[in-house]
């Protein structure tokens, strides 16, 4: 049985980089209900997203293209009524960021109906325009590098990128070129531990990694994989918390342990 560990102070940004630069780790973890949010606070998670793996585990689909930013602005809004000290992190749904322009008011008006504190945006380096932008108007902003799930049909399916070393290289090259443009966080989702590591060491911002290994400052993972209630196939850098656990709070609980601890992702969770 895991006890869980509330949060005792509000997560913000600066915060979390004091965490990286302490080397200690943070537990991410997806939400997307009031209820729920609720509860993974009361663990100890310090960032939750609302993803738009909603999406699948919520809608059904088979990828998150179809998710609109009314989804993210009603599941945000419900998840924000059961937050108090955790950082609420939204995804920018397919067809949101087009352009920077497009993406500021977007996100500009998700902020407002939410009060989420950070928006994460898929696309790499043709985001580093937006990223900059949003940095301008003082939106917080998480990027994403490494598998991004909104490009699936681009990248004929769901695979670790990174593994070539050109695409390595273009990775930490675009890594560091989005930190110059003013993002606050970095997710990086399933690319090599090795890879993970070395842009988690070049980098100042926070690193946060699904599918990425242990060496990345905090880890994130879909909450329905953890509870093993997804339907079908469960990703290899997932894991069933619920395994020998009594209740969902101590299945939380436990994750929140393992990643702060460095227990969480072993080699088996990992791409090499
Ligand atoms: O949508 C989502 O839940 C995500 C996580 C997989 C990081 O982007």
């Amino acid at each position: 049985m895991y006890i869980p560990k509330p949060l005792e102070d509000k997560i913000t940004i600066p915060q979390l980089k004091k965490l990286k630069q302490q080397g200690e780790k943070f537990a991410c973890l997806t939400a997307y209900d009031y209820s729920f949010a609720r509860l993974v606070e009361d663990c100890g998670i310090e960032v939750v997203l609302v993803g738009d793996s909603l999406g699948m585990v919520i809608q059904g689909h088979d990828t998150t293209i179809p998710v609109s930013l009314e989804d993210i602005r009603y599941h945000g809004c419900a998840v924000a009524a059961g937050l108090d000290n955790a950082m609420l992190m939204l995804d920018m749904p397919f067809g949101s960021l087009n352009s920077p322009q497009q993406a500021l008011d977007n996100a500009s008006q998700l902020l407002k109906q939410t009060q989420a504190q950070v928006v994460k945006l898929e696309g790499g380096e043709t985001q580093l325009k937006t990223v900059e932008t949003l940095a301008e108007f003082g939106i917080a902003s998480c990027a994403h590098l490494g598998l991004q799930p909104q490009m699936v049909h681009k990248m004929g399916g769901y695979r670790v990128q990174g593994k070539a070393r050109n695409a390595a290289e273009q990775m930490i090259s675009t890594a560091r070129d989005l930190e110059q443009a003013g993002t606050d966080l970095l997710l990086l989702e399933c690319v090599p531990a090795s890879l993970a590591a070395e842009i988690t060491a070049t980098l100042e911002i926070p690193v946060i990694g699904i599918g990425a290994g242990a060496d990345v400052d905090g880890q994130i993972l879909v909450l329905h994989d953890i509870l093993n209630v997804t339907v079908g196939k469960k990703p290899k850098f997932s894991k069933n918390f619920m395994q020998g656990q009594s209740n969902i709070q101590s299945a939380i609980s436990r994750y929140v342990h393992e990643v702060k601890r460095g227990q969480f992702p072993d080699k088996t969770h990992t791409f090499s």
